[in-house]
């Protein structure tokens, strides 16, 4: 793997796999990062990357659903490698424009499976980032294996789901050399504030009302980005062609648990005794229509076949990201100025 096309780098997590790339393996190639930079694409979270590697790392904006663009790009970058992050993420957006989701996440997959296609005989791996939210719902007992079937509820779920199906279908029709990874939720540094836990250490420090779902006794299971994007990598280099990984956190908890954990965290850092505790601030709302109410992943099949395991507890990761969005209010306040503001209005009112 010497020229990796990285598609949605400037997003949470592909940024982070980015860096991990630069400064935590031993990698000597190059990355070709391709984005469309829409509300959640952030090409500064790689401003010290980008000067920083001058040689090895570029980036272009493009949008995946663009075949021409990526066809040039494949070409002239020599392109032997894909890991493919590019999507629109985020449920509660699905649920009110879904089309978006159908248009990025299934075709521009497909565009990507087609241009793949055509190189075949250039392609080493193209490795297709994927969810545990295409297996469904939970309720208290068991854990999404990789046999699990698929039963997506969300819009969002659903279009990642037939993103996988057409990945798994373009190995066993074509022979094209892939592996995919279904993992539960991420957190840490560069998540757009829109997610559960970074909407929720921004609001707690600005002491804005904290909007839980339902109840707040849904069940997610969190994964600290770096030990993601550790074992993409390791899927990449070690895991066999044609075969799907679960990558879990162990770190189940109610959402109502994890925002006292970070209201609680947020007390101790930011102390004001005549104030209450940022606890009160948490505002039971309306639930989201179709909410899953428990993801849980067993991931016995990555640790034992290659050696992977998450590293960050969540009581550690929690913090680190806390303390990484206090430190990085310029970072949050460009990535809100935007189009985000405009959507929220119009939304939600
Ligand atoms: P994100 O929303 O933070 O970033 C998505 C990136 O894709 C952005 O940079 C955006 O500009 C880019 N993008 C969107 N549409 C595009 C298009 N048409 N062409 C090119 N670029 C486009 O998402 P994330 O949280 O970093 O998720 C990355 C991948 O991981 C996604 O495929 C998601 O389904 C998967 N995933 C995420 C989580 C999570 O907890 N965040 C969990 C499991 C799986
Ligand atoms: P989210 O971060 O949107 O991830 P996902 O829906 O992909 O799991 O939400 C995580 C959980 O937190 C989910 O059960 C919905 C809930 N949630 C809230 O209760 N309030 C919020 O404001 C948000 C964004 C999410």
């Amino acid at each position: 793997m010497q020229n990796i096309m990285v598609t949605g780098g400037c997003g949470f997590i592909g940024a982070n796999f980015i860096r991990f790339l630069f400064e935590e393996t031993d990698f000597s190639g190059r990355i070709v990062n391709v984005d469309a930079l829409t509300y959640a694409g952030n090409r500064d979270s790689l401003s010290d990357i980008e000067k920083q590697y001058t040689d090895r790392y570029v980036f272009h904006k493009v949008d995946i659903c663009d075949a021409p663009a990526l066809e040039e790009l494949f070409t002239s970058y020599s392109i032997d490698t894909i890991c493919h992050f590019a999507a629109e993420s985020h449920v509660d957006r699905s649920i009110v424009r879904p089309d978006a989701f159908v248009q990025t996440n299934v075709i521009g997959t497909f565009n990507l499976l087609e241009i793949a296609r055509k190189h075949g005989d250039k392609l080493k791996l193209l490795h297709h980032v994927s969810t545990d939210e295409v297996f469904g719902s939970l309720g208290k007992e068991g854990f999404f294996t990789e046999t699990t079937r698929y039963q997506p509820n969300s819009p969002y779920s659903a279009s990642k789901a037939a993103s996988d199906h057409l990945v798994r279908a373009y190995h066993e029709t074509y022979g094209l050399p892939i592996t995919m990874s279904n993992c539960s939720n991420n957190y840490g540094p560069y998540q757009f504030p829109e997610k559960l836990i970074p909407l929720m250490i921004l609001n707690a420090r600005d002491r804005k009302p904290l909007p839980v779902y339902g109840d707040g006794s849904n069940v997610r299971d969190w994964l600290y980005v770096s030990d993601h994007c550790d074992a993409i990598w390791t899927i990449m280099t070690e895991g066999k062609r044609g075969e799907t990984y679960n990558v879990g956190g162990d770190n189940e908890m109610a959402n109502l648990e994890v925002v006292n954990t970070i209201c609680r965290l947020i007390d101790e850092i930011l102390p004001d005794k005549n104030q209450d505790p940022r606890s009160e601030l948490i505002t039971f709302v309306k639930d989201r229509p179709g909410h899953d109410w428990r993801y849980a992943i067993d991931f016995s099949k990555i640790r034992t076949e290659l050696g992977w395991q998450p590293k960050e507890s969540f009581s550690s990761g929690i913090e680190k990201t806390i303390r990484w969005y206090f430190e990085h209010s310029e970072w949050v306040d460009r990535v809100l100025s935007g189009e985000y503001q405009d959507w929220i209005e119009e939304h939600y009112g």
